[in-house]
């Protein structure tokens, strides 16, 4: 790819990562307290892709991550907040990305996932119930992670799954729902890591995630009619890979759209070229840039949604 590795501004989205974990009283510090395990997900992976992440204090991650541990085993976004599942899969992001998922009560954590499988197969995301598509990949990425997916009942799960793909090859967050590059992520990441693949008509899939590209701007939407958005270089480029089809899109047209999205000045990612940033799309970024293989980026797992080499040293013991 005819890309210089200058062009992505490293040290300026470091500085500006580091700066919303130190500004607690900024707009985007405040609008994110009730998910900040979410953010330290996003904000942690960012640093790792950039080999950065030994700039902060792993010690005191740790201990706050674990302080937001719920007694039912669950993470909730923030110390004193109620548990969720979403937060739960950010909590063991983190802590594999510092190699630390020896601290878990592995048996506790799973058990509370396992408990939010329903009859039919899929997952809710708390005690209040809400099925959704996104809550069945992440109680699959994390049991997978925890080397505990034989405790819930997987064909199950990937039955429901497969009971909410559409006609249009794609996804949706129940039967029925329409079809969104991220519940397909979601689908389609659970099935590549459940060995379940099978179940997709790749072509079809593949060319409706194909259309999300915009001819002019190279940037990915998350269903037709929509505007382009960086984050959907992540659901939609990641989905592309795990089902063989990604050589269908034009990266560097892509690479270009993602670059053009960054504040130069002051570092970080934005949605779209000139809108505010936040870490979520300098994350989804980042995270887009490393699956085009930017020069100088780590590269990134695109089911499990974590570095490789954090992959390798879970299932293989690599170094
Ligand atoms: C779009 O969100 C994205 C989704 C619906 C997928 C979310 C996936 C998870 C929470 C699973 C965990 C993810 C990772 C990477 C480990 P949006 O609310 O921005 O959608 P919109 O663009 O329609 O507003
Ligand atoms: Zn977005």
């Amino acid at each position: 790819m005819e890309l210089l590795s200058g062009e992505l501004e490293v040290e300026k989205h470091v500085k500006y990562i580091l700066s919303v974990e130190k500004n607690k009283d900024s707009f985007e510090s405040v609008t994110m307290e009730h998910l900040r395990m979410n953010g330290a997900y996003w904000g942690l992976t960012t640093l790792d892709l950039l080999d950065k992440l030994e700039i902060v204090d792993q010690d005191e991650v740790i201990s706050w991550v674990m302080q937001c541990q719920h007694e039912s085993g669950g993470f909730a976004g923030n110390i004193d907040h109620d548990p969720h599942i979403l937060y739960t899969l950010s909590a063991v992001q983190v802590l594999a990305l510092f190699n630390k998922l020896d601290v878990l009560d592995i048996d506790r954590l799973s058990d509370y996932i396992c408990g939010l499988q329903n009859e039919d197969g899929s997952f809710s995301g708390d005690i209040w119930g809400e099925v959704d598509t996104r809550f069945s990949y992440i109680a699959i990425c994390c049991l997978s992670l925890l080397h505990r997916l034989d405790k819930i009942n997987t064909e199950k799960a990937v039955e429901y799954i497969v009971s909410c793909q559409n006609l249009d090859g794609g996804f949706g967050c129940t039967p029925g729902g329409e079809s969104h590059a991220g519940q397909i992520f979601c689908c389609v990441g659970a099935l590549a890591i459940t060995g379940s693949l099978y179940h997709i008509d790749k072509d079809l899939l593949g060319w409706w995630l194909c259309e999300r590209q915009l001819v002019q701007s190279g940037g990915m939407n998350g269903r037709p009619e929509k505007l382009p958005d960086v984050c959907y270089s992540w659901w939609v480029l990641s989905s592309l890979i795990l089902i063989d089809r990604v050589h269908w899109i034009d990266k560097a047209k892509l690479a270009r759209f993602i670059l053009g999205c960054q504040d130069k000045e002051n570092g970080g990612i934005s949605d779209r070229p000139d809108d505010a940033v936040d870490v979520f799309h300098t994350y989804f970024g980042v995270a887009g840039l490393s699956l085009l293989e930017y020069p100088g980026l780590k590269a990134i797992d695109p089911a499990y949604a974590l570095p490789v080499d954090v992959i390798n040293k879970i299932f293989f013991g690599r170094k």
